[in-house]
């Protein structure tokens, strides 16, 4: 099992005595715990390309609204750190609570720019303390490298631009989004997930796919993102946040498919709400 450590001058010891060996490159993993295969990839990415590999397990309390599922979101350290002793990471930051916002705690780092709709306009809260955390992770490990999963392609985006902006000398990186055998992007919340509910979301990635190829065959973008709504509610989701297609690097709204783009979604089953996105 990788050895765990809990604060942050323990991580900044754990780290400079790394960088003792200046040619040393270190990469960081954040996570929230609740570990799947699509963590376990980016874990193996960051070994592939780094010497050491710190992974963060941090259910980070500011990027969820107070109706949300902080209280019930999965949290298993014993499972986490078995997973992360087949990965051979280095190190576990596990902070407390009061280790990340001690009393008082009065910063918060909020990015416009990717930041703008989509997420933002259903979880207004979310990228402020996705941002605030982040920034107090890169600065706390200082790595040469982290990595976060494509699933939640806005927030790689918020993060990129947080990281310019604050002059962070790290490189962002994305990994690949892992699937089950169905397409279903792997999620931590796909645990919520009743076995019908469980039938309904291995949908999404179909009728993105689908989406996909009519705007790449030349279909109107507004009236392939209102088709893309029709079907996912059409195939059992109770409710569509949006089915989008934007620039890939800014996320702005586009006429044509002139630039590289994504399309992504978000749509509810049931209780739990899901996200996915594919490059078109
Ligand atoms: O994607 C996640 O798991 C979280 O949003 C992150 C980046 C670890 C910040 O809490």
């Amino acid at each position: 099992m990788p050895p765990v450590v809990e604060t942050i001058a323990d991580l900044r010891a754990r780290v400079a005595g790394w960088r003792k060996d200046e040619s040393a490159r270190i990469g960081l993993v954040p996570t929230m715990g609740a570990l799947h295969e699509g963590h376990l990839s980016l874990v193996r990415e960051m070994k592939a390309r780094t010497d050491r590999v710190v992974v963060s397990i941090f259910v980070n309390p500011a990027q969820f609204a107070p109706h949300e599922d902080f209280d019930r979101y999965p949290r298993n350290m014993e499972d986490d750190l078995a997973k992360l002793a087949t990965t051979r990471a280095d190190l576990v930051f596990a902070p407390g609570v009061a280790e990340m916002y001690p009393h008082g705690f009065a910063t918060g780092i909020e990015v416009a720019g990717p930041s703008a709709g989509l997420e933002t306009d259903f979880r207004p809260h979310f990228f402020g303390g996705v941002a605030t955390v982040v920034a107090k992770l890169l600065i706390a490990a200082l790595p040469d490298i982290a990595i976060f999963g494509e699933k939640d392609y806005q927030q790689l985006l918020v993060i990129r631009r947080l990281t310019v902006d604050l002059g962070l000398p790290i490189e962002i990186i994305g990994g690949a989004i892992v699937r089950e055998p169905d397409g279903l992007a792997m999620s931590s919340r796909n645990a919520y997930l009743k076995p019908d509910e469980r039938r309904i979301a291995g949908k999404l990635n179909l009728v993105l796919k689908g989406v996909a190829s009519r705007a790449r065959s030349g279909h109107a973008i507004p009236a392939t993102e209102a088709a893309g709504k029709t079907a996912l509610l059409e195939a059992g989701f109770n409710s569509v946040d949006y089915v989008a297609i934007r620039d890939a690097e800014t996320l702005e709204k586009i006429e044509t498919l002139f630039r590289p783009a994504r399309i992504l979604a978000a749509a509810k089953v049931g209780a739990t709400r899901l996200i996915d996105n594919f490059a078109v």
